[in-house]
């Protein structure tokens, strides 16, 4: 028996490159110090639950169940006297809270017979089980016949606690539907990076994605367009007389409360967004009253309808934004904002604000008169005065508002949160008027932009690497750190039709959110994430599961100089070596080695690229 079990390690260690993890760990932890003891993990292994929280139940049947597969149950045992000879998982609350920990904190202990799991409150709980998820094995996770039985855990000790109370990311609904299952799918991955808010985007120009039975129309002609193939935003066509809208979709209030309490049983709150007043038309598909001119309007399908004129400054070609001088847009705001304060229980709600085009405003002499009568000098004072007003509104539902950076021009609303994109500026600047602030800017946060070559992603106006997103530091210099709650990603998705796509754009760039807001700023290191991440490119493939290798591949500039193309390679992942050819053949280490940039003789071939790392 004894050299069975002997070989099984062996074969285990064999198996499972990752059978020692444990520094492999996304966010890293605060505190990590290993010890000489082996803890092996596997189905006889008792759950030790000392508390009757039904909250810290349900975690621990997650638990189990995630790690039980075809062949393997991991079956959730409540211990009713414990028994020190026997290996347990214990988990208990703290009855005097550690206050260094805070409320998401925990303390994980592993010895060779005991994993011990403490925490001030269940969400703690929580996050020290998605760190030891991350010990185990991935294919321990594995739904099929071949999942591994058991790990071998090396002995550790770890305090962890986040550094910000908003870990988050945004998803959009609106430019492509995502089902419920598709959600809760983007929600589980989510949570085991400890991020604890979905920013979930559920209403534009392209959709709108929640049922409000007071205006059934939103939904039910705001969720659908045309359908159309082609590139999103460039040379799709508007609906044809008479054609049906036959794309999209929305989700039910039932719907949305189940999606909730899966979101909140795995630590995360949803944050609704309604973006308003911009960003409009499908609201205004439904209820085309809603705008200054009343003119007939269709859920865009994708179809260009904005000129871009760099520096933040922009043309609506239709009226997309809805009418802030007609007292009906407040009362449609009143019914709209009541059905989502029941519908989510989270503190805040988002109210968008962001890219309203203001051109119809000046041209219409209802708005002009308003102005006049409520003393308001120009179209940035009217926003204002309309965001004041959706604040009243959200705080008369008990909720907070926030908003993107642009709900500060014209004067803030007292108490508004604001969410800086554009950059960090409108978040230093929300910061200094003593608002609260998340910082999600367009330099760091927004993962609908490329991150490998554009030659070979499906390309957008913007690229934004990995190392970039790990250089995300959500408190600027000469900021009170109070005001910041934290950071998110962003994932817009005009050009992310599957949810497939969704996570190879989402990661490994989320990794490194997740670290710049989980983790203390002190210990982020590339060179040492870059090693984690690699680890975890494995667990996405052992669960087939989208992501991004980008990291990999060469970088590639090319300048003219003359009549000469000159290339320069490089690679932001260290102990990497690149290769060339430019002799149509394919690159391997015995090619010609990268050292300076190359100039490129004329001739018909292409460059061909190669990057090595650790031989
Ligand atoms: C935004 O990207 N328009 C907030």
């Amino acid at each position: 028996m004894k050299a069975l079990h002997f070989i099984n390690i062996i074969l285990f260690s064999l198996l499972s490159s990752t059978a020692f993890s444990q520094n492999t760990l996304i966010p890293a932890p605060v505190q990590y110090q290993s010890n000489n003891e082996i803890f092996m993990f596997d189905s006889k292994v008792k759950i030790d639950l000392r508390s009757n929280n039904p909250e810290l139940i349900q975690i621990a049947k997650l638990f189990t169940s995630s790690i039980s597969s075809n062949n393997i149950n991991f079956e959730f045992k409540k211990v009713e006297n414990p028994n020190p000879q026997e290996k347990s998982l214990l988990i208990d609350l703290n009855k005097v809270a550690n206050t260094e920990i805070g409320d998401e904190g925990y303390e994980l202990e592993v010895r060779e017979n005991q994993i011990k799991l403490l925490a001030n409150k269940p969400a703690g709980i929580f996050y020290g089980i998605q760190t030891l998820k991350q010990m185990l094995p991935a294919e321990m996770e594995s739904k099929k016949d071949n999942a591994v039985p058991f790990a071998m855990l090396m002995g550790c000790k770890i305090k962890d606690y986040p550094r910000f109370g908003w870990r988050g990311l945004m998803l959009d609904v609106s430019r492509h539907f995502f089902t419920i299952a598709e959600v809760k799918s983007y929600i589980e991955l989510m949570s085991i990076y400890k991020f604890n808010v979905l920013h979930w985007h559920l209403t534009d120009d392209e959709g709108w994605r929640i049922e409000i039975k007071s205006m059934p129309k939103l939904s039910e002609i705001g969720g659908f367009r045309v359908k159309r193939h082609g590139r999103f935003g460039e040379d799709r066509t508007a609906p044809k007389e008479g054609e049906k809208a036959t794309e999209g979709g929305f989700y039910t209030q039932e719907e949305i409360k189940d999606l909730v309490k899966f979101a909140s049983e795995r630590s995360i709150k949803v944050i609704p967004e309604i973006d308003v007043p911009g960003h409009s038309m499908a609201l205004l598909a439904a209820y085309p009253e809603l705008s200054t001119k009343k003119e007939p309007k269709y859920v865009n399908p994708g179809a260009k309808f904005a000129e871009w004129f760099g520096n933040g400054q922009f043309k609506m070609l239709i009226e997309n934004t809805i009418n802030p001088s007609d007292e009906k847009v407040y009362q449609a705001l009143d019914k709209i904002f009541t059905e989502v304060a029941q519908i989510f229980p989270a503190q805040y709600i988002h109210v968008g604000g962001d890219e309203a085009y203001h051109g119809y405003w000046e041209q219409d002499p209802g708005c002009q008169a308003y102005m006049k009568k409520n003393n308001l000098k120009n179209t940035h004072e009217l926003q204002s005065y309309f965001m004041k007003r959706v604040e009243k509104i959200i705080s008369s539902k008990g909720k907070k508002m926030i908003g993107w950076d642009e709900i500060l021009e014209g004067g803030l609303a007292e108490g508004a949160a604001v969410m800086s994109w554009r950059g960090m500026k409108g978040g230093i600047e929300a910061a200094k008027q003593k608002h609260e602030v998340v910082m999600s800017p367009t330099t760091y946060g927004y993962i609908d932009f490329t991150q490998g070559d554009p030659s070979i992603e499906n390309k957008i106006y913007a690229s934004l690497s990995l190392k970039t997103a790990y250089e995300f530091e959500p408190i600027p210099e000469g900021v009170e750190p109070k005001y910041i709650l934290g950071g998110q990603a962003n994932l817009w998705t005009e050009l992310v039709p599957t949810i497939r796509h969704a996570f190879y754009m989402t990661y490994p760039r989320a990794f490194a959110t997740a670290e710049s807001v989980w983790s203390p700023k002190e210990s982020k290191n590339w060179e040492s994430f870059v090693n984690r991440t690699e680890n975890h490119f494995r667990r996405f493939d052992v669960m087939e599961q989208s992501i991004s290798k980008a990291i990999f591949d060469p970088i590639i500039k090319v300048s003219k100089q003359g009549e000469v193309h000159k290339v320069e390679l490089r690679s932001d992942i260290p102990n990497t070596e690149i290769y060339y050819t430019i002799d149509n053949t394919f690159p391997d280490k015995f090619s010609t080695k990268y050292t300076t940039p190359i100039e490129l003789p004329a001739g018909d071939y292409t460059l061909k690229t190669i990057n090595i790392r650790n031989g």
